[in-house]
């Protein structure tokens, strides 16, 4: 259409010429490369996000208007991600990749994706003198993206070091109004002790009560993170064992 020259004839219009579709699909191929979405997933999208399907649970389909929607309204200015909390294999990862890249595709946004486990690593191996990065070239695309996705939130066991890691991504990103999205396997409730949580304060009780997301990042954290994100539960089946090897794949 442009014979190579990355602009195509608009009759009518101001400049008589706009940019051609190939250098549009080139960049767009340029951000999903830049935006490190993982191999295993690299086949997420929100069209093929699946909410019909035996015993999927009614969260799963709100799951998926919300996202489609969070989309559509996306304001970089705004600044409001997704916390996206649920069981293992509900799709929390799906759908937050299928929203990198919708953005990616409809409005150019720079998006990064990034495991929690891997970037706490990666900060931590950065302290080692023979590792070349230092710790803010580490978290550098961290801080700019516009949109982040921060994956498996809370999956690193806690010490000081983690907490005072997670708080200096989140306020980051919190104080430049940039997006971020997140995902967590960890009940998005109180830490233990904080006494606002369900307590019968029995020693039982405590040793079978489950992790919570408060227990894994803090509970200010915590809080800072319902300022940022809007909270969206995903319950129901893990997706993986009950359906991948099925024609769901
Ligand atoms: N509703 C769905 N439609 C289509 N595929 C799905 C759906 N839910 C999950 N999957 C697929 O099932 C697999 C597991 O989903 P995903 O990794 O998003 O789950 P998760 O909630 O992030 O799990 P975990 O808590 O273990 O990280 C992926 O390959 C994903 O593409
Ligand atoms: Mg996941």
């Amino acid at each position: 259409m442009c014979a190579g020259s990355g602009w195509k004839a608009v009759p009518g219009s101001e400049h008589g010429v706009t940019r051609c579709d190939c250098q549009l699909r080139a960049r767009a191929a340029a951000m999903i490369v830049a935006a490190r979405i993982p191999k295993r997933y690299e086949h997420c999208e929100l069209s093929n996000f699946t909410t019909d399907f035996p015993g999927a649970d009614r969260s799963i389909s709100l799951s998926q208007i919300t996202a489609a929607r969070f989309v559509q309204e996306f304001d970089p200015r705004d600044g409001k991600g997704l916390l996206l909390v649920g069981g293992i294999g509900t799709g929390k990862t799906h759908l937050a990749v299928g929203i990198l890249k919708e953005l990616i595709a409809t409005r150019a946004t720079a998006c990064l994706f990034c495991d929690y486990r891997e970037l706490l690593k990666q900060i931590q191996n950065s302290y080692n003198d023979s590792v070349q990065a230092t710790e803010l070239q580490v978290l550098r695309p961290v801080f700019d993206a516009e949109v982040l996705v921060l994956d498996e939130l809370g999956a690193v066991k806690p010490s000081e070091w983690v907490w005072d890691t997670v708080s200096l991504i989140l306020n980051t990103r919190y104080n430049d109004n940039r997006t971020t999205i997140i995902t967590t396997n960890f009940p998005d409730e109180p830490a233990a002790g904080t006494g606002s949580e369900f307590s019968p304060r029995s020693s039982a009780f405590a040793a079978t009560r489950r992790e919570s997301l408060g227990d894994r990042i803090g509970e200010r954290m915590r809080s800072r993170l319902h300022e940022m994100c809007r909270v969206v539960k995903m319950e129901g089946p893990d997706f993986r064992t009950k359906f991948k090897s099925a024609s769901f794949g």
